[in-house]
């Protein structure tokens, strides 16, 4: 599902960029440790392409694949990464343009609870990561999305969501297995992950 206008507006501006760089690529260098230096990582739902940045300037990678069902969206990553070894497309994660086993890593900076049928966008994520492969994940719980506030000014899907380990029982279901503790920061609307495709 593409974002409101309020949602756009809380993803596009300089505080989350600057959180995304600093606070998020902390969280995942601790998970992560330098597992994504020199790697070929697929972002899905890479909306204005900072989520991709990240992924280069602060977790190492090579060179990233990045899609977003927005065309709008991939219009503004393709602005701010022209310069860039990234690789923009309009697509869905639910049929994920990719060779089976071809890419070292998937992020999810917080797209799968926008996701009716998240169950399949987690099994072409497991499809497209080779064996040995890492799964990044930044996810909203149910319990978030079913507030006033959530229900009110965002879209979401309604039905189908997922709590952290339901979305981790789900990622093992087909083979990508949890790498440390899920953390939960912000009391909870957040948590973030990694798992390794065995
Ligand atoms: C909360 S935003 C996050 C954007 C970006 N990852 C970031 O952290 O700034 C969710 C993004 O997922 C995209 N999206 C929603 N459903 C999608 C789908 N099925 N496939 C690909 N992208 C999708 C939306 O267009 C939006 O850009």
């Amino acid at each position: 599902m593409k974002l409101n206008g309020i949602e756009r507006a809380a993803m596009n501006n300089p505080l989350r960029a600057a959180h995304q760089h600093h606070r998020e690529a902390a969280w995942f260098r601790r998970l992560a440790g330098d597992s994504l230096a020199g790697q070929h990582v697929l972002e899905v739902g890479c909306g204005r392409g900072v989520g991709s940045e990240v992924l280069l300037k602060r977790l190492g990678a090579a060179r990233v694949t990045a899609f977003d069902i927005d065309e709008s969206m991939v219009e503004l990553a393709r602005r701010r990464l022209h310069r860039h070894p990234v690789e923009l497309s309009v697509g869905d994660a639910c049929a994920i343009e990719q060779p089976t086993g071809s890419v070292d890593a998937v992020m999810d900076f917080g797209i799968i609870h926008h996701v009716p049928d998240w169950q399949q966008a987690v099994s072409e994520i497991a499809r497209v990561l080779r064996p040995g492969g890492l799964v990044l994940f930044e996810e909203l719980p149910r319990w978030v999305l079913d507030t006033w506030a959530f229900r009110t000014l965002t879209v979401h899907p309604r039905e189908n969501r997922f709590e952290a380990g339901e979305f981790a029982a789900e990622l093992a279901r087909h083979g990508l297995h949890g790498v440390g503790r899920i953390e939960q920061h912000f009391g909870g609307m957040l948590f973030v992950g990694a798992a390794r495709k065995t």
